[in-house]
């Protein structure tokens, strides 16, 4: 007979399993990714039941689950997601590295003081939102410098590290111990963050939504000299070893500040939850005005016998406490809305706003995102709207304040416009996307303003010199209007200029000429065909390595590489469809542009001539890019998707469940990384 119970709780054990799966992609997101899917709040909200459901049903323990472990920013994760290219020592720590429990009001706050001893002296910190690091010092020296990892091992970082110039390398003081471990935060200052965005931006580069991101993308790169350039700094917050000096947790952080640590200021060691709320009422305002992100304020026992007593649980010190700020958000007037044009002729409503104090900088500007936002929440000007700057780098509307006692009918809708407010011309919605396209391309200031600007761009054709304002001047001058028209500049039309001499004429035209051995990837990244960035472009480049063979492709043909979709093949194949775009590719392949790249290596064997092979999965012997020069030099095609075509799939480990069902629907065979490799021996 049917358990009625288990019929009962079924429900609940699958939410309880599909809750683990969720955060621990949550966990990979955030921590591997640096792509935040759920905010700190819906994370711990949904932790929360996970921790309930997995109170009702002890059967179901699985010592992998993530409220059993910290997230983890190591290359492999417990549930079988990885990344490659990892190039760092994994070291194990000395202490695990753990997490806080997050409060978010007073009672929170007071609930976790009554476990604590009576009268007991809690020390207030900012919480600073970077990723941690472990510092170890032998004899004064600095040795490593981990990752948080998953808790228990982290990567060693300390090249990168020693870029920071507030981390001492070696401390030349009588009363450092022989070890000693200190954590901290690592941050990238918001001005900082601003410039590498701003930087990224022009170089067409996907955007870091915040700082934490930005450091911890910076933190993992194999270049130190970069991670120099980017200017990350660290404030560190927590001391540990044996033997160390003083009682408590204050004068543990003095002491480092005496050995030239960068430990923040803004410590303070409260009686009581009164004082407690004070200060976080006065960091909540004050942080606006810090140079580094912030996202609440930590709480911890001061006395260190006290902390030892109180202990940890599996995942958080019971003697600390994240208190966590609010979203920034701020109400503020509606001006006016006015539309921008991008380079690639998109019109975006911007709220030009009463200017408002937010998480550090006067925001006036917001972005309305699209047409069908603005008639969902029926914003007019005159408005009182709330802007918010969360994880997101531009400042976005997510609401309207009611209008109490005002007249509706008082505020004039703003309808869209039909036209492009920069050339007149007639605006188009593709179906299925919600953004107006200006489609004057060729005619439309912005448009070609901004091409040329990512034409000479550093990751382009890094033409030092010709910055907007320049291209700006000679456009408005009648010398710049297609990307062609660089190449037959003179120099005394440069020198003429406003504001540039003969030198800085005479530097642009060097830049010009240099540019001519930009190679041919390069080249196609620079033309600014929609959708294709630098990493496509080189692909793309490498598969056809003259634009005379690039030019006859057909879409089909250009799905068959890697990263590019059909979307991206349409957008190649109208770019040489369009007979403008043809003079412009003729006159740079006149004046000496690089079009033609090195050939692709020639197959070396035929053992996989005429197969169509998938790669899917992960891999233990060669990375999938090595496979698919491997299935090349043996004359076969690799194809990123899978069809009746598909001779069969190099199936690695983790395969994706979609591919895996496709194959069976087809009846696409499966070979193993072992089978492969024996097949081409
Ligand atoms: S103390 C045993 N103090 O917040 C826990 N952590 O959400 C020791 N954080 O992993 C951490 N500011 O990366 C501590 N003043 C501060 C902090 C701080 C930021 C980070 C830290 C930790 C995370 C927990």
């Amino acid at each position: 007979m049917m358990d009625l119970f288990s019929e009962i709780e079924e429900p609940e054990r699958e939410e309880l399993t599909a809750l683990r799966k969720e955060l621990e992609e949550a966990n990979y997101k955030y921590y591997v990714l640096n792509m935040p899917t759920l905010s700190d709040r819906e994370f711990d909200e949904k932790m929360h039941r996970l921790q309930e459901l997995e109170a009702m049903f002890p059967d179901m323990y699985d010592a992998k689950s993530p409220t059993q472990h910290v997230g983890s920013d190591l290359a492999v994760t417990g549930y079988g997601l990885r990344v490659t290219g990892n190039k760092f020592e994994t070291v194990k720590h000395k202490y695990p590295m753990l997490s806080l429990a997050n409060s978010y009001s007073r009672e929170e706050i007071e609930d976790w003081v009554r476990k604590l001893p009576s009268n007991v002296e809690i020390v207030c910190e900012l919480k600073y939102d970077g990723l941690s690091i472990s510092l170890w010092y032998e004899h004064g020296t600095l040795v490593r410098a981990l990752t948080r990892g998953d808790g228990q091992q982290g990567d060693d970082v300390i090249d990168n590290i020693k870029t920071i110039p507030s981390i001492p390398w070696k401390i030349e003081r009588d009363d450092v111990p022989d070890f000693f471990e200190l954590r901290g935060e690592v941050l990238l200052p918001w001005e900082r963050f601003e410039a590498l965005n701003k930087e990224r931006e022009e170089q067409e580069e996907p955007l870091f939504a915040n700082p934490r991101n930005a450091a911890s993308g910076t933190l993992k790169l194999q270049d130190p000299r970069e991670v120099a350039r980017r200017g990350l700094d660290a404030y560190l917050y927590y001391m540990l070893g044996e033997n160390l000096p003083g009682t408590t947790h204050f004068e543990r952080l003095e002491t480092a500040k005496t050995w030239g640590f960068h430990i923040s200021d803004a410590i303070k060691v409260c009686k009581n939850v009164d004082e407690v709320m004070a200060y976080i009422a006065y960091w909540d305002t004050e942080r606006k005005n810090l140079p580094v992100a912030t996202d609440g304020i930590v709480l911890k026992v001061n006395n260190l016998a006290q902390q030892e007593e109180l202990g940890f649980t599996a995942k958080t010190p019971r003697w600390a406490i994240a208190y966590k700020f609010p979203a920034e958000k701020q109400l503020t007037l509606l001006k006016e809305i006015t539309y921008q044009v991008g380079r690639t002729g998109v019109v975006t409503p911007v709220a030009n706003l009463e200017p408002v104090q937010l998480s550090g900088t006067m925001v006036q500007r917001a972005t309305l995102h699209n047409e069908d936002f603005i008639k969902s929440l029926d914003i007019r000007p005159g408005d009182k709207v709330w802007v918010e700057k969360g994880g997101e780098i531009i400042p976005k509307i997510v609401g309207r304040a009611d209008r109490e006692g005002l007249e509706v009918s008082g505020l004039e809708v703003s309808g869209f416009p039909t036209h492009c407010p920069e050339c007149g011309a007639e605006l188009v919605r593709v179906e299925g996307e919600a953004a107006w396209r200006c489609p004057n391309e060729a005619g439309c200031p912005p448009q070609i303003k901004g091409k040329i600007e990512h034409f000479v761009s550093r990751k382009a054709m890094n033409i030092d010199g010709l910055g907007e304002e320049t291209i700006d001047l000679l456009y408005r001058q009648g010398l710049l209007h297609t990307i062609a028209d660089i190449y037959d500049l003179k120099i005394e039309d440069i020198a003429a200029q406003e504001r540039l001499g003969e030198k800085s004429a005479q530097n642009i035209l060097a830049g010009i000429e240099a540019s001519k051995q930009v190679p041919w990837a390069r080249v196609l990244f620079a033309l600014g065909i929609r959708m294709v960035g630098e990493t496509t472009a080189k692909k793309i480049a490498k598969r056809y390595n003259t634009i005379d063979t690039l030019q006859w492709a057909t879409a089909e043909q250009l799905c068959a590489i890697e990263d590019v979709g059909p979307q991206i093949a349409e957008n190649i194949v109208k770019y040489f469809e369009d007979i403008r775009n043809l003079e412009i590719l003729d006159r740079l392949r006149q004046a000496g542009l690089q079009m033609e790249g090195e050939a692709e290596a020639e197959p070396t064997s035929d053992k996989l001539a005429g197969f169509s092979i998938v790669i899917s999965g992960t891999f233990s012997q060669h990375s999938r890019d090595e496979y698919k020069a491997i299935i090349e030099q043996n004359g076969g095609k690799n194809v990123g998707s899978v069809s009746k075509k598909t001779s069969f799939i190099l199936a690695g480990e983790n395969m994706g469940p979609e591919k895996r069902k496709k194959a069976e629907e087809l009846g696409v065979k499966l070979v193993s990384e072992e089978e492969f490799l024996g097949m081409i021996e």
